[in-house]
């Protein structure tokens, strides 16, 4: 089945956003709803959307809200961005991120089969072992943490769906948002800014990715009515130190201030995959989505800020 409405004529298509308040929700948010009705819809009460916007708060382990809001709205297609994504938290309370990465998928997949909508689903490198990335659609993936078992629990979900799918996997997401906790660059730029020493692993490499490019590449796929598996990523394949020193260049910022350290020393509850990374030839191919650079992604953020 093709994503796009058949009649350009129609009234536009409606998309839900789940997991809007986050940091590619609210990418997808701002540009999606240029063209789409989008309705927006998180876990939490409040918003920091504006008010043009359709905000409501769902949370998707809650079946019966997930069926009443799919019902209420008929969303063409619902893309996905909520998600547990706290990946030692995972380790620590395993019932909640299954709870939401698989159960919450699950119940959105159930509602569509009644609509008729199809889904657009984040996943993630952490699929992989991280032993050979970067990594293309066709490997076989093998998680090393609990957060990597639930997404991978969560695409399963959609290949045994029968309603339209695409998923899209990323990695080392960055972007402006005004969700704090999330932002790496917002905790660099800050910590620098005040000359204050941080430490950065330099034993975990991906290539950073840019959220307005991945929301872009989401917009692709639905104009195109694409499906199926595709990985979207950012073009440099770096460790997570050299991502901080880009940082402190385009922000001109103290380099010499982030320090060295490894995995190892940080001894965090989950495992993390080490060479880990997308390459992303197949998206790029078929809907020729721009792949950015980290400085180009920081030099735009940083003029919009
Ligand atoms: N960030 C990355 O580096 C990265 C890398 C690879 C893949 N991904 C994937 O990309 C997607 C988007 O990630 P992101 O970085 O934008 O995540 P994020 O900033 O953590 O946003 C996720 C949003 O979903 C909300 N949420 C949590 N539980 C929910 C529930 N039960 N119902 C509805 N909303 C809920 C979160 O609220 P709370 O903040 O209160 O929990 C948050 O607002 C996820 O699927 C993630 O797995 C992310």
């Amino acid at each position: 089945m093709n994503l796009k409405k058949k009649n350009i004529d129609e009234k536009p298509m409606t998309i839900l956003i789940t997991g809007a308040n986050g940091m590619l929700g609210e990418e997808c948010t701002k540009l999606l709803s240029d063209t789409y009705t989008v309705v927006a819809s998180d876990i939490h009460a409040s918003s920091l959307m504006p008010d043009s916007i359709i905000y409501k708060q769902l949370d998707i382990t809650n079946e019966s809200h997930v069926h009443e809001i799919i019902n209420r709205f008929h969303p063409e297609v619902v893309v996905n961005c909520a998600a547990y994504t706290d990946v030692d938290g995972a380790e620590q309370d395993k019932e909640s991120a299954w709870a939401v990465n698989v159960g919450g998928v699950q119940n959105i997949v159930e509602a569509l089969k009644k609509t008729g909508g199809a889904i657009i689903h984040i996943s993630t490198d952490y699929v992989f072992d991280g032993t050979a990335g970067p990594y293309g659609e066709d490997v076989k993936p093998n998680p090393v943490n609990y957060y990597g078992k639930t997404k991978l629990e969560s695409e399963k979900v959609l290949l045994d769906s029968q309603i339209p799918w695409t998923i899209i996997r990323t990695n080392i997401l960055f972007g402006n948002t005004s969700h704090q906790q999330a932002s790496f660059v917002r905790w660099v730029v800050e910590k620098l800014s005040r000359f204050e020493n941080i430490s950065i692993v330099n034993d975990q490499f991906g290539n950073p990715t840019w959220s307005y490019g991945l929301a872009m590449a989401i917009y692709k796929i639905i104009e195109s009515g694409k499906h199926g598996l595709y990985h979207y990523a950012g073009k440099d394949y770096i460790n997570r130190f050299e991502f901080g020193l880009k940082i402190a260049g385009i922000y001109g910022l103290d380099p010499t201030l982030i320090r060295k350290t490894t995995t190892r020393a940080l001894n965090q509850p989950a495992n993390r995959p080490f060479k880990s990374g997308l390459t992303c030839e197949r998206i790029e191919y078929e809907l020729a989505v721009t792949i950015y650079s980290v400085n180009e992604a920081l030099t735009a953020m940083r003029g919009n800020t």
